[in-house]
């Protein structure tokens, strides 16, 4: 077997057999397949796709790579959830603690900020103190102590994807859905989980921009976790204007503070409870869905959920003082407001434009080695479908640059359509998805 053969198979529209995907994906993680090889097998793929068997073959050698973590020893269905990612995407922060509260073990090894759409580890290191980066030991030791973990990916938990995704990034090869798949699940399938909730979103501040390629997606997550034994439940949400509305790294910390107050925006406590409802339900701690979702509801209205949260920030290292008092910290030193200019009702919200322009202000980085700036971003004071007088103010931004706010406000402005006539928003969860659907 060589590379050149598996390439050229691919590239004709060959199916590939197990046996075969595994050559390139180990040959490519012991740095044994160079990458301009790599690189042509991903394209390959990217234009000619691969049926379920391969992509099932791909996740599993994928998975192969590197550790699997065994978290058989702390008792409960292990479930976790995963976004494709958006703009204000902060759900995962104010999720896990309802969950774990509900007494299902979360064990949640997250992302860093993609491009426009942020990530959990970047919004949980704004918390002054607050650790990400554990050994898998300590991250099983707090799973067991207190039902809940977050963590960023480790070096030797599958390998293949870091590399692989180096590549795809630099290859014009990301938006591929079975290599997505395999990227995606390896690294679920790694972290421990018996159970998964996904969170597909859709629309044009999403990864996948169409509802058809959302729904695609979902289905090869679906029957790559079902195949592997872990039941999973997949969610298509609207990402046509940004969740909740504060975008950028503290300012999501403080909102999501808010939503464990009971005091979240409609919008972000939708999805929250719904996506919670499913878990607490794969958990075994519901008997439905709808039940499961009214249990989440409760444990926001009881208190549980927070006091969960300062049990996970105090167990990270964080400082409980600053989740306690909000207030208390660092302002950005420029704080700029964006008046409507015009009076109508909110039609539309470039959330990919917003979350661009959040990376500007210094949410979010341009480079894989910049640093997050995590007192800046935007608050978004109203949403699609309000009503707004010209004089209203419509948008404030948060920064430390000065030289970056005229561009940033024009476009921001830009980025809102405002009508005459009022507007209805789309549905916010558009349809779920299990075995069933596949
Ligand atoms: N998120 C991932 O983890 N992998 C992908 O390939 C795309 C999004």
């Amino acid at each position: 077997m060589t590379a050149y053969e598996l390439i050229s198979k691919k590239r004709d529209g060959h199916e590939l057999s197990d046996e075969e995907i595994a050559f390139i994906i180990d040959n490519f993680t012991q740095d044994n397949l160079p990458d301009y090889q790599m690189s042509a097998f991903l394209m390959a793929v990217f234009f000619q796709g691969m049926n379920d068997r391969e992509t099932m073959s791909l996740t599993r050698s994928m998975l192969e790579s590197g550790d699997i973590v065994d978290l058989n020893e702390i008792p409960g269905i292990k479930v976790d959830k995963h976004s494709t990612g958006g703009v204000g995407d902060k759900v995962s922060i104010v999720l896990a603690p309802i969950v774990a509260a509900a007494g299902v073990p979360v064990p949640m090894i997250s992302g860093r900020g993609l491009g426009h759409t942020g990530g959990t580890l970047d919004k949980l290191e704004s918390i002054p103190g607050f650790r990400v980066d554990y050994s898998i030991a300590e991250y099983k030791e707090k799973i067991a102590k207190i039902g809940v973990c977050l963590i960023g990916q480790t070096p030797t938990l599958v390998p293949a994807d870091k590399k692989m995704y180096a590549l795809r990034d630099v290859t014009a090869t990301i938006q591929a859905i079975p290599l997505i798949t395999g990227s995606i699940m390896s690294k679920k399938l790694a972290e421990g989980i018996d159970a998964l909730v996904l969170d597909v979103k859709t629309g044009k501040g999403a990864f996948m921009q169409t509802y058809d390629k959302s729904v695609e997606l979902a289905k090869k997550l679906i029957a790559v976790g079902e195949q592997f034994g872990k039941p999973t439940i997949a969610y298509i949400t609207n990402m046509n204007e940004p969740l909740g509305n504060k975008i950028g790294n503290w300012l999501e910390i403080e909102e999501c503070i808010d939503a464990l107050h009971g005091h979240g925006p409609e919008d972000l406590m939708e999805i929250t409870h719904q996506l919670s409802g499913a878990m607490i339900y794969l958990g075994g701690k519901a008997d439905s869905i709808e039940q499961g979702v009214s249990i989440s509801k409760e444990i926001i209205q009881s208190g549980k959920a927070y006091q969960k949260f300062l049990e996970i920030v105090d167990e990270q290292n964080g400082d409980m003082t600053y989740i306690q008092s909000p207030e208390k910290y660092k302002k950005a030193k420029f704080i700029s407001e964006i008046k409507a200019g015009q009076s109508g009702y909110i039609q539309s919200m470039d959330a990919l434009e917003i979350g661009l322009t959040s990376v500007s202000l210094g949410a979010g980085r341009q480079k894989s080695d910049d640093i997050i700036d995590p007192e800046t971003g935007i608050v978004l004071h109203k949403k699609i479908g309000r009503q707004i007088d010209s004089d209203e103010t419509i948008i404030t931004i948060h920064t430390n640059k000065e030289n970056v706010i005229e561009r940033a406000k024009q476009r921001l402005l830009k980025s809102v359509r405002i009508s005459d006539a009022p507007v209805n928003n789309d549905r916010l969860v558009i349809e779920k998805l299990d075995k069933n659907s596949i």
